[in-house]
């Protein structure tokens, strides 16, 4: 029998090796992230999922310290095609969840101080593995705080927890597109949480 202090410290090396390990573990065998089903998908996400949230929060950001205690909104993540091909999963903080989660087409109006987390997760095909992407976010400000976007900020995070650098006009001319749903594009119908 091992002693139990050898068992602990071989545990706690293995906890801490793991931080780096496991991000090149996570393998994937296809050739193209929308041949994803989803036993594949929840098998990356379980394999990622808390590296991720870490690398987030490298610099104490507080979305990214936070967003994993809101409400998910979808049953895993998806690939939807925009973002880069990714696997996306968006997290709705208190404010914005109940409206969000109605998932309504039309005449959307989403409450000052909602906060939507989009995370990430890139299909290296190359490499055949999954690695984190950006954190995506979008905040909604007071009424005329930034009408150029219908009062949204838009903002994103590194997997090294710091801030990308892009135009407003970048996401925004693209998110317009709902705009009767406040910009609000949602998750792919088949994994929308049921409401
Ligand atoms: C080419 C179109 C396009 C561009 C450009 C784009 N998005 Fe999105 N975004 C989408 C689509 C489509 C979804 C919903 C798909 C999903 O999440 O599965 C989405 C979802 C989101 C969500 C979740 C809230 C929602 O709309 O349901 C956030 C947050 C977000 N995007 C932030 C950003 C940020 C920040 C940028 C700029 C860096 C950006 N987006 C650029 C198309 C786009």
């Amino acid at each position: 029998m091992k002693h139990p202090l050898f068992a602990a410290a071989a545990l706690a090396a293995s906890l801490m090796m793991g931080q780096t390990a496991m991000a090149s573990e996570c393998k994937v065998d296809v050739e193209d992230p929308f041949d994803l089903d989803a036993a594949a998908v929840d098998e990356i996400y379980d394999c990622i999922k808390a590296t991720m949230a870490e690398s987030y929060a490298k610099e104490g950001d507080e979305v990214a310290v936070a967003y994993r205690d809101w409400t998910v909104t979808s049953t895993r993540p998806a690939v939807a095609g925009a973002h880069g091909n990714r696997l996306l999963q968006t997290f709705a903080n208190d404010i914005a969840a109940e409206q969000y989660l109605k998932f309504a087409d039309e005449g959307v109006v989403m409450p000052a101080g909602s906060v939507l987390a989009k995370e990430s997760i890139t299909i290296s095909t190359k490499k055949k593995e999954a690695v984190t992407g950006p954190l995506f976010i979008m905040t909604k400000g007071e009424t005329g705080s930034s009408p150029d976007t219908g009062d949204w900020i838009y903002a994103g995070l590194q997997p090294n927890g710091k801030p990308m650098k892009f135009k407003q006009s970048f996401c925004h001319d693209c998110h317009v597109s709902w705009e009767a749903q406040d910009m609000m594009a949602y998750p792919l119908e088949e994994v929308r949480v049921s409401n």
